[in-house]
């Protein structure tokens, strides 16, 4: 029977909660799959572009982490501090390139914003 097996397939893979805030201090809630990229989850509900497809050359899937989230995160590369640094939103303590960032379970209800440039 192929219904079992396609519902437990899909339990086992672990969905992560996304909250992006709205311009009104609110949060909308949008889901990423452990594994791939925040880009790729914020790209698939067309919250983001990420035109180069996380090759971190184009700098159109910039987010920012709300503070309590950075920690969490990795540290960014060289590559990814020369993009950022030529946003027009680049805020030092918040920016980020989402395809720069795997989702796992630890960031399960990151909060972030989209910036508006
Ligand atoms: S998708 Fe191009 S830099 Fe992230």
């Amino acid at each position: 029977m192929s219904g079992p097996t396609q519902a437990s397939s899909a339990e086992n893979l672990s969905m992560l909660k996304i909250m992006i805030e709205t311009s009104d201090g609110g949060f909308m809630e949008r889901a990423a799959v452990a594994g791939e990229t925040l880009m790729a989850a914020l790209r698939d509900a067309g919250e983001v572009e990420g035109t180069c497809g996380g090759c971190c050359s184009c700098a159109t899937c910039h987010v920012h982490i709300s503070s309590q989230w950075m920690t969490r995160i990795g540290a960014v590369s060289e590559d990814e501090l020369t993009l950022l640094e030529d946003l027009d939103g680049y805020e030092p303590e918040r920016s980020r390139l989402s395809c720069q960032i795997l989702m796992e379970e630890k960031l399960d209800g990151i909060e972030i914003a989209i910036p508006s440039e």
